[in-house]
């Protein structure tokens, strides 16, 4: 049995539960990176034998198209799956169905999903600081569950995740980061974009058509020189305020 981490981790939240998750199996975790996108084109074939933690953020409630995208290339061939959903404290909504569906399209047998909650990637008050210490053993103890019943054959046959469909609808969100004077065209957001918005040779702007609002151009500057428009900032921020307010627990699902 081997066992991957196939991860989709904008700004790092995703990964990190993904990476407690996976602790379990210690240092036998093999790491697919689904946001390189351009070094995944290819996919990967799995076996029946093969565990698959597969982790996404949740992006207006569903799966970024991006990660289903690439998700696509995988052939699973009835390998396990482990769905997680990564939301920033408001609600996953249908990240987890999208995914499950996603995921079994292409050949995954989904036995369990996890539903946890990391800093919110675009406004940072909301889930500040998690996955926190309290998160961390929480998530650790959910891996070393999973590893038990999957190494028993003691998952459910059917794996049943809150959602619905029609999904949530999603077009997207108007916070499109540019940067400020400090930028240094160093060029690493140019590189590093999956989407190619930012073009090399007018760096502090972006392609507002292109750009999927990931936040990874946000961040990995060294500078701090990308940003959100304050008013919409101040204005997305109250609109999900509410919602976001009190703290929501990880989920897990068997
Ligand atoms: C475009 C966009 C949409 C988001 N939509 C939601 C959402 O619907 N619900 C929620 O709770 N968090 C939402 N978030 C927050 C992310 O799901 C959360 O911060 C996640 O941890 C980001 O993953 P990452 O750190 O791996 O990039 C959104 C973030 C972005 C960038």
């Amino acid at each position: 049995m081997s066992v991957f981490k196939l991860y989709f981790s904008p700004t790092g939240g995703t990964k990190k539960v993904a990476d407690r998750i996976g602790d379990a199996w210690e240092e036998g975790v093999q790491s697919i990176d689904l946001f390189a996108w351009e070094q995944n084109r290819e996919g990967t074939a799995f076996s029946p034998q093969d565990v698959c933690l597969i982790a996404v953020p949740a992006f207006g409630g569903r799966v970024p198209a991006l990660a289903l995208e690439c998700l696509k290339t995988m052939q699973g061939n009835g390998a396990r799956a482990v769905l997680i959903a990564v939301y920033g404290n408001r609600d996953f909504d249908d990240t987890l169905l999208e995914l499950q569906n996603a995921a079994e399209s292409c050949g995954f047998t989904c036995t369990a999903a996890v539903a946890a909650v990391a800093e919110h990637s675009i406004f940072r008050q909301f889930g500040a600081g998690r996955p926190d210490v309290q998160d961390n053993l929480q998530l650790s103890a959910f891996g070393k569950e999973l590893k038990a019943r999957l190494e028993q054959d003691d998952c459910a046959s059917t794996l049943f995740v809150p959602g619905k469909t029609p999904y949530r609808e999603y077009h997207g969100v108007p916070l499109k980061p540019k940067a400020d004077k400090s930028c240094t065209a160093c060029e690493l957001c140019v590189k590093q974009c999956p989407v190619q918005a930012i073009p090399a040779d007018a760096p502090r702007t972006v392609n507002e058509k292109i750009c999927i609002s990931c936040m990874h151009c946000v961040a990995i500057c060294p500078q701090k020189a990308r940003k959100n428009a304050k008013m919409l900032m101040m204005v997305g921020a109250k609109k999900i305020g509410q919602a976001c307010a009190e703290r929501k627990e990880n989920q897990l699902f068997l």
